[in-house]
Protein backbone atom coordinates (compact mmCIF):
# COMPACT_ATOMS: atom_id res chain seq x y z
CA UNK A 1 0.00 0.00 0.00
CA UNK A 2 1.14 3.39 -0.84
CA UNK A 3 -0.02 6.17 1.25
CA UNK A 4 0.62 9.81 0.26
CA UNK A 5 0.70 12.67 2.52
CA UNK A 6 0.45 16.47 1.30
CA UNK A 7 2.57 18.96 2.76
CA UNK A 8 5.65 19.85 5.39
CA UNK A 9 7.34 16.71 6.47
CA UNK A 10 7.58 18.48 10.20
CA UNK A 11 3.53 18.84 10.11
CA UNK A 12 3.69 14.60 9.86
CA UNK A 13 6.68 13.19 11.18
CA UNK A 14 6.61 14.08 14.83
CA UNK A 15 3.50 12.48 15.47
CA UNK A 16 4.14 8.83 14.11
CA UNK A 17 5.35 6.38 16.27
CA UNK A 18 8.71 5.63 17.41
CA UNK A 19 10.07 2.78 15.80
CA UNK A 20 7.45 2.73 13.07
CA UNK A 21 9.78 2.75 9.45
CA UNK A 22 12.40 -0.57 8.48
CA UNK A 23 13.68 1.61 5.72
CA UNK A 24 13.73 5.02 5.27
CA UNK A 25 15.18 6.76 2.25
CA UNK A 26 15.35 10.53 1.73
CA UNK A 27 16.64 12.75 -1.48
CA UNK A 28 15.94 16.45 0.27
CA UNK A 29 16.75 19.63 -2.03
CA UNK A 30 20.63 19.76 -2.81
CA UNK A 31 20.84 23.20 -1.87
CA UNK A 32 21.70 24.75 -5.60
CA UNK A 33 21.23 27.73 -5.03
CA UNK A 34 18.72 27.94 -8.02
CA UNK A 35 14.69 26.79 -8.63
CA UNK A 36 14.48 23.27 -9.94
CA UNK A 37 12.75 23.26 -13.12
CA UNK A 38 12.19 20.60 -15.80
CA UNK A 39 9.86 21.16 -18.75
CA UNK A 40 7.80 17.96 -20.21
CA UNK A 41 7.51 17.88 -24.05
CA UNK A 42 6.44 15.43 -26.47
CA UNK A 43 7.40 15.43 -30.15
CA UNK A 44 6.04 13.91 -33.05
CA UNK A 45 7.27 13.86 -36.89
CA UNK A 46 6.94 16.66 -38.97
CA UNK A 47 8.48 17.72 -41.70
CA UNK A 48 9.25 21.48 -40.43
CA UNK A 49 9.89 20.52 -37.17
CA UNK A 50 12.78 21.86 -34.76
CA UNK A 51 14.44 18.66 -33.87
CA UNK A 52 16.30 15.88 -36.50
CA UNK A 53 15.74 12.50 -34.90
CA UNK A 54 16.19 8.59 -35.75
CA UNK A 55 17.44 8.49 -39.41
CA UNK A 56 17.17 12.15 -39.59
CA UNK A 57 13.53 12.77 -39.61
CA UNK A 58 12.05 16.09 -38.38
CA UNK A 59 10.25 15.89 -35.54
CA UNK A 60 8.12 19.27 -33.75
CA UNK A 61 8.64 19.86 -30.02
CA UNK A 62 5.54 20.55 -28.19
CA UNK A 63 5.75 21.78 -24.20
CA UNK A 64 3.72 19.54 -22.47
CA UNK A 65 3.75 21.25 -18.65
CA UNK A 66 6.83 22.01 -16.54
CA UNK A 67 7.12 21.42 -12.59
CA UNK A 68 9.58 22.88 -10.39
CA UNK A 69 10.56 23.87 -6.60
CA UNK A 70 12.31 26.03 -4.55
CA UNK A 71 16.31 24.93 -3.79
CA UNK A 72 17.92 27.82 -1.57
CA UNK A 73 18.29 27.76 1.66
CA UNK A 74 20.55 29.65 4.27
CA UNK A 75 21.24 27.55 6.57
CA UNK A 76 20.89 24.07 5.52
CA UNK A 77 21.42 22.38 8.80
CA UNK A 78 18.91 23.93 10.47
CA UNK A 79 16.40 22.69 7.96
CA UNK A 80 17.56 19.38 7.49
CA UNK A 81 18.53 18.54 11.40
CA UNK A 82 15.19 18.13 13.10
CA UNK A 83 14.22 16.05 9.91
CA UNK A 84 17.45 13.96 10.43
CA UNK A 85 16.67 13.59 14.31
CA UNK A 86 12.79 12.35 13.18
CA UNK A 87 14.43 10.29 10.99
CA UNK A 88 16.50 8.48 14.07
CA UNK A 89 13.28 8.53 16.35
CA UNK A 90 11.13 6.73 13.51
CA UNK A 91 14.05 3.82 12.68
CA UNK A 92 12.95 0.53 14.19
CA UNK A 93 15.73 -1.48 16.09
CA UNK A 94 17.17 -3.09 12.82
CA UNK A 95 16.25 -0.06 10.10
CA UNK A 96 18.18 1.90 8.13
CA UNK A 97 18.26 5.55 6.83
CA UNK A 98 19.85 6.52 3.39
CA UNK A 99 20.50 9.83 2.44
CA UNK A 100 20.89 11.32 -1.04
CA UNK A 101 23.09 14.33 -1.25
CA UNK A 102 25.82 15.78 -3.65
CA UNK A 103 28.83 17.38 -3.46
CA UNK A 104 27.76 20.37 -2.09
CA UNK A 105 26.03 19.72 1.01
CA UNK A 106 27.16 16.10 1.98
CA UNK A 107 30.29 16.78 4.12
CA UNK A 108 28.50 19.13 6.27
CA UNK A 109 25.17 16.51 6.37
CA UNK A 110 27.85 13.61 7.47
CA UNK A 111 29.32 15.10 10.35
CA UNK A 112 25.53 15.83 11.60
CA UNK A 113 24.16 12.35 11.07
CA UNK A 114 27.15 11.13 13.19
CA UNK A 115 26.39 12.90 16.05
CA UNK A 116 22.84 12.03 15.67
CA UNK A 117 23.54 7.92 14.77
CA UNK A 118 26.84 7.52 16.34
CA UNK A 119 29.44 6.94 13.64
CA UNK A 120 29.92 3.19 14.45
CA UNK A 121 26.36 3.05 12.82
CA UNK A 122 27.34 4.79 9.73
CA UNK A 123 27.93 1.94 7.46
CA UNK A 124 28.41 2.78 3.56
CA UNK A 125 29.13 6.28 1.62
CA UNK A 126 27.43 4.95 -1.94
CA UNK A 127 28.89 6.84 -4.95
CA UNK A 128 26.21 6.43 -7.90
CA UNK A 129 28.15 7.58 -10.57
CA UNK A 130 26.32 8.60 -13.98
CA UNK A 131 27.77 10.22 -17.17
CA UNK A 132 25.32 12.42 -18.76
CA UNK A 133 25.06 15.82 -20.06
CA UNK A 134 26.93 19.19 -20.15
CA UNK A 135 30.94 18.76 -19.29
CA UNK A 136 32.98 21.32 -17.46
CA UNK A 137 36.23 22.37 -19.25
CA UNK A 138 38.07 24.62 -16.06
CA UNK A 139 37.18 21.66 -13.40
CA UNK A 140 36.45 18.03 -13.57
CA UNK A 141 33.17 17.09 -14.41
CA UNK A 142 30.70 16.51 -11.41
CA UNK A 143 28.82 13.35 -12.32
CA UNK A 144 28.21 11.53 -9.43
CA UNK A 145 25.77 11.72 -6.19
CA UNK A 146 26.46 10.23 -2.54
CA UNK A 147 24.24 8.29 -0.64
CA UNK A 148 24.75 7.83 3.12
CA UNK A 149 23.83 4.90 4.77
CA UNK A 150 23.14 5.01 8.64
CA UNK A 151 21.91 2.04 10.53
CA UNK A 152 19.69 2.47 14.07
CA UNK A 153 22.14 0.19 15.47
CA UNK A 154 26.06 -0.79 14.26
CA UNK A 155 25.81 -4.50 14.29
CA UNK A 156 22.10 -5.76 13.82
CA UNK A 157 20.18 -4.74 10.52
CA UNK A 158 19.37 -5.71 7.56
CA UNK A 159 21.44 -6.60 4.16
CA UNK A 160 20.23 -9.46 2.36
CA UNK A 161 22.74 -9.36 -0.04
CA UNK A 162 21.37 -12.53 -1.87
CA UNK A 163 18.79 -9.76 -3.33
CA UNK A 164 20.93 -7.98 -5.47
CA UNK A 165 21.22 -7.52 -9.03
CA UNK A 166 24.66 -8.58 -10.12
CA UNK A 167 26.19 -6.96 -12.59
CA UNK A 168 29.05 -7.89 -15.47
CA UNK A 169 32.71 -8.11 -14.90
CA UNK A 170 34.72 -5.88 -16.40
CA UNK A 171 37.37 -8.72 -17.50
CA UNK A 172 35.11 -11.81 -17.86
CA UNK A 173 37.82 -13.82 -19.75
CA UNK A 174 39.62 -14.19 -16.58
CA UNK A 175 36.76 -15.43 -14.33
CA UNK A 176 35.44 -18.19 -16.75
CA UNK A 177 32.41 -18.38 -18.16
CA UNK A 178 30.25 -19.90 -15.34
CA UNK A 179 31.29 -16.84 -12.41
CA UNK A 180 31.04 -14.32 -16.19
CA UNK A 181 27.18 -15.40 -16.89
CA UNK A 182 26.46 -15.04 -13.29
CA UNK A 183 28.07 -11.70 -12.81
CA UNK A 184 29.33 -10.41 -9.66
CA UNK A 185 27.68 -8.27 -6.55
CA UNK A 186 28.57 -4.13 -7.03
CA UNK A 187 30.80 -2.57 -4.43
CA UNK A 188 29.81 0.72 -3.36
CA UNK A 189 30.13 2.66 -6.14
CA UNK A 190 27.15 1.87 -8.33
CA UNK A 191 27.31 2.76 -12.02
CA UNK A 192 23.59 3.61 -13.07
CA UNK A 193 22.49 6.04 -16.05
CA UNK A 194 20.18 8.96 -15.04
CA UNK A 195 16.55 8.44 -16.20
CA UNK A 196 16.18 9.18 -19.70
CA UNK A 197 14.51 12.05 -20.66
CA UNK A 198 12.58 10.19 -23.45
CA UNK A 199 12.13 7.15 -21.01
CA UNK A 200 9.21 5.06 -19.92
CA UNK A 201 10.49 6.26 -16.53
CA UNK A 202 10.35 9.61 -16.71
CA UNK A 203 7.80 11.81 -15.05
CA UNK A 204 8.78 15.21 -15.81
CA UNK A 205 9.39 15.75 -12.35
CA UNK A 206 13.17 17.63 -11.75
CA UNK A 207 15.35 15.54 -10.20
CA UNK A 208 13.80 12.32 -10.62
CA UNK A 209 15.91 9.57 -9.41
CA UNK A 210 16.41 5.98 -11.41
CA UNK A 211 13.93 3.30 -10.26
CA UNK A 212 17.72 0.76 -10.65
CA UNK A 213 18.99 2.78 -7.73
CA UNK A 214 16.20 2.42 -5.76
CA UNK A 215 15.37 -0.76 -6.22
CA UNK A 216 18.32 -2.12 -5.17
CA UNK A 217 18.24 -0.33 -2.10
CA UNK A 218 14.60 -1.62 -1.26
CA UNK A 219 15.30 -5.54 -2.24
CA UNK A 220 18.53 -5.56 -0.01
CA UNK A 221 17.67 -3.39 2.89
CA UNK A 222 14.23 -4.54 3.49
CA UNK A 223 12.17 -7.68 3.71
CA UNK A 224 8.90 -7.96 2.02
CA UNK A 225 5.84 -6.62 3.76
CA UNK A 226 8.26 -4.21 5.46
CA UNK A 227 7.05 -0.56 6.22
CA UNK A 228 9.18 2.08 4.30
CA UNK A 229 9.37 6.00 4.25
CA UNK A 230 10.25 8.76 1.75
CA UNK A 231 9.38 11.92 3.18
CA UNK A 232 11.27 14.12 0.36
CA UNK A 233 9.41 11.89 -2.19
CA UNK A 234 9.15 14.34 -4.97
CA UNK A 235 8.29 12.43 -8.03
CA UNK A 236 7.33 9.01 -5.64
CA UNK A 237 10.32 6.51 -7.23
CA UNK A 238 11.05 5.35 -4.35
CA UNK A 239 7.61 4.95 -3.35
CA UNK A 240 7.29 3.11 -6.88
CA UNK A 241 10.47 0.86 -5.97
CA UNK A 242 9.19 0.02 -2.40
CA UNK A 243 5.53 -0.54 -4.52
CA UNK A 244 7.08 -3.29 -7.05
CA UNK A 245 8.43 -5.19 -4.34
CA UNK A 246 5.74 -5.70 -2.07
CA UNK A 247 6.38 -3.20 0.71
CA UNK A 248 4.05 -0.59 2.19
CA UNK A 249 5.60 2.88 1.98
CA UNK A 250 4.93 6.21 3.57
CA UNK A 251 5.34 8.98 1.04
CA UNK A 252 5.28 13.00 2.03
CA UNK A 253 5.86 16.14 -0.59
CA UNK A 254 5.34 19.84 0.26
CA UNK A 255 4.94 20.72 -3.41
CA UNK A 256 1.72 20.51 -4.84
CA UNK A 257 3.06 19.87 -8.40
CA UNK A 258 4.85 16.52 -6.87
CA UNK A 259 1.38 15.28 -5.25
CA UNK A 260 -0.23 15.45 -8.65
CA UNK A 261 2.71 13.41 -10.34
CA UNK A 262 2.59 10.68 -7.56
CA UNK A 263 -1.41 11.00 -7.88
CA UNK A 264 -0.92 10.37 -11.63
CA UNK A 265 1.94 7.72 -10.99
CA UNK A 266 0.14 5.57 -8.47
CA UNK A 267 -3.43 5.65 -10.22
CA UNK A 268 -3.68 2.05 -10.71
CA UNK A 269 -1.79 1.09 -7.14
CA UNK A 270 -3.42 0.35 -3.85
CA UNK A 271 -2.90 4.45 -2.96
CA UNK A 272 -4.11 6.36 -0.02
CA UNK A 273 -3.66 9.96 0.19
CA UNK A 274 -4.59 12.06 3.01
CA UNK A 275 -4.04 16.09 3.98
CA UNK A 276 -1.26 16.67 6.41
CA UNK A 277 -1.61 15.83 10.23
CA UNK A 278 -2.02 18.37 12.68
CA UNK A 279 1.41 19.44 14.44
CA UNK A 280 0.99 17.86 18.18
CA UNK A 281 1.17 20.40 20.58
C1 LIG B 1 15.31 16.17 -4.77
S1 LIG B 1 13.56 16.21 -4.76
C2 LIG B 1 13.13 14.50 -4.54
C3 LIG B 1 13.14 13.75 -5.85
C4 LIG B 1 12.70 12.30 -5.69
N1 LIG B 1 13.70 11.51 -5.01
C5 LIG B 1 12.39 11.67 -7.03
O1 LIG B 1 13.02 10.66 -7.40
O2 LIG B 1 11.51 12.20 -7.73
C6 LIG B 1 13.23 16.92 -3.18
C7 LIG B 1 11.76 17.08 -2.85
O3 LIG B 1 11.64 17.54 -1.51
C8 LIG B 1 10.45 18.32 -1.42
N2 LIG B 1 10.53 19.12 -0.18
C9 LIG B 1 11.33 20.18 0.09
N3 LIG B 1 11.12 20.64 1.35
C10 LIG B 1 10.17 19.81 1.88
C11 LIG B 1 9.54 19.75 3.16
N4 LIG B 1 9.84 20.62 4.14
N5 LIG B 1 8.59 18.79 3.38
C12 LIG B 1 8.27 17.89 2.40
N6 LIG B 1 8.84 17.90 1.16
C13 LIG B 1 9.79 18.84 0.92
C14 LIG B 1 10.46 19.14 -2.71
O4 LIG B 1 9.15 19.57 -3.01
C15 LIG B 1 11.00 18.09 -3.71
O5 LIG B 1 9.95 17.44 -4.36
Amino acid sequence: MIELFAGDNMDVLPGLAVGRFDLIYIDPPFNTGKAQRRASITTRRDPAGDRIGFLGERYRTTQTGSHQYADTFNDYLAFLTPRLREAHRLLAPTGSLFVHLDYREVHYVKVRLDEIFGRDCFQNEIIWAYDYGARATRKWPTKHDTILWYTKDPTEYTFRLDEVDRIPYMAPELVGPEKAARGKTPTDTWWHTIVSPTGKEKTGYPTQKPLGILERIVKVHSAPGAQLCDFFAGSGSFGDAADRHGRDVLLIDSNPEAIDVMRRRFAARDLRVAPPLARPA
